[in-house]
């Protein structure tokens, strides 16, 4: 595992969820650990149903876990924290129909208290980084999906959070856009040096983004893998996608979502992965 030397920004430790239904208790996450540092741009990967949103729901504070617990700067996070803005993938229910976009981007700044000339700057510097600089006045159902994702990727880092949660942002979207808009993150993410949890279904996509892959178990989760994406900074569609070290860790995250898919949680992986080193 890669030696960090930078401080710790997020720390999940042993984050345990049950939901209470209606045939009893459903353990969704079990004692879950990991830290994310400074800066950091970690994709988060599991099957479906594996519990990756309830774990972001309860890191983002909008849920609360059953034990286990999420420090974010050394605080404790018991409620939605300020240095932490979330992206889900329902971008069409999170942005509202009767405010403009520049309205929709401000809105937490204005619930956070920030003066109405700050806020204008934020606001504008924030459209302008995801390319939409001329669409302040619009409303969003005249933008197109990978628009109105991209007024919410705008929303979050207005706000100028340390830590970026994404939760399968870019699934609704066209390949096109969403290369696109992977690059916009990747982008964003270097200039404004936030640490990012991306969630996503899509393993290319996270060796793509990533400078980690967590690997997660299928229900109740824990963390099976953690992988160092060692690819070069820089990234670009075509050329590192096509690298052999791409298709390398793309093999990789694979065999091991694929490993969590069909595996209980807690019993040993297959020799030739462990060999491999996790
Ligand atoms: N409110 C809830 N009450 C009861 N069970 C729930 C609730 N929300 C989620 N679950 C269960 O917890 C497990 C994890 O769900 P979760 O939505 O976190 O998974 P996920 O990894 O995000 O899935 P997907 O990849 O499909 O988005 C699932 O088995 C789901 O049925
Ligand atoms: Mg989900």
């Amino acid at each position: 595992m890669t030696k960090h030397l930078k401080k710790v920004r997020l720390r999940v430790e042993k984050l345990q969820k049950i939901y209470q239904t209606g045939s009893g208790p459903f353990e969704a996450v079990r004692s879950l650990t990991f830290d994310l540092h400074d800066g950091e741009f970690a994709c988060l990967v599991g099957p479906s149903g594996s519990g990756k949103t309830t774990l972001l729901k309860c890191i983002a504070g909008l849920m609360g876990a059953t034990s286990g617990s999420v420090v974010l700067d050394g605080q404790p996070v018991n409620g939605p924290a300020k240095g932490m803005a979330v992206v889900f993938q329902e971008y069409g229910r999170s942005l509202f129909p009767w405010m403009t976009v520049e309205a929709n981007v401000g809105l937490p700044l204005k619930t956070g208290g920030v003066p109405k000339a700050e806020r204008a700057e934020r606001i504008a510097e924030a459209l302008e980084a995801v390319g939409l600089g001329a669409a302040g006045g619009k409303y969003p159902w005249q933008l197109s999906g990978g628009m109105q994702q991209r007024v919410a990727i705008a929303r979050a880092v207005a706000s100028r959070p340390s830590v970026l949660l994404m939760d399968e942002p870019f699934a609704a979207v066209d390949a096109q856009t969403r290369a696109d808009l992977e690059d916009l993150v990747r982008r964003i993410w270097q200039e404004h040096n936030m640490t990012i949890l991306f969630v996503t279904h899509d393993i290319d996509e996270s060796v793509y983004l990533a400078e980690r892959v967590l690997v997660l178990s299928s229900s109740p989760t824990v963390i099976q893998n953690d992988i160092a994406i060692d690819l070069p900074r820089e990234r670009d569609q075509l050329l590192t996608r096509s690298d052999a070290r791409f298709g390398e860790l793309r093999a990789e995250v694979y065999e091991r979502v694929q490993f969590a898919k069909t595996n209980v949680t807690g019993q040993s992986e297959p020799a030739r992965l462990v060999e491999a080193g996790a």
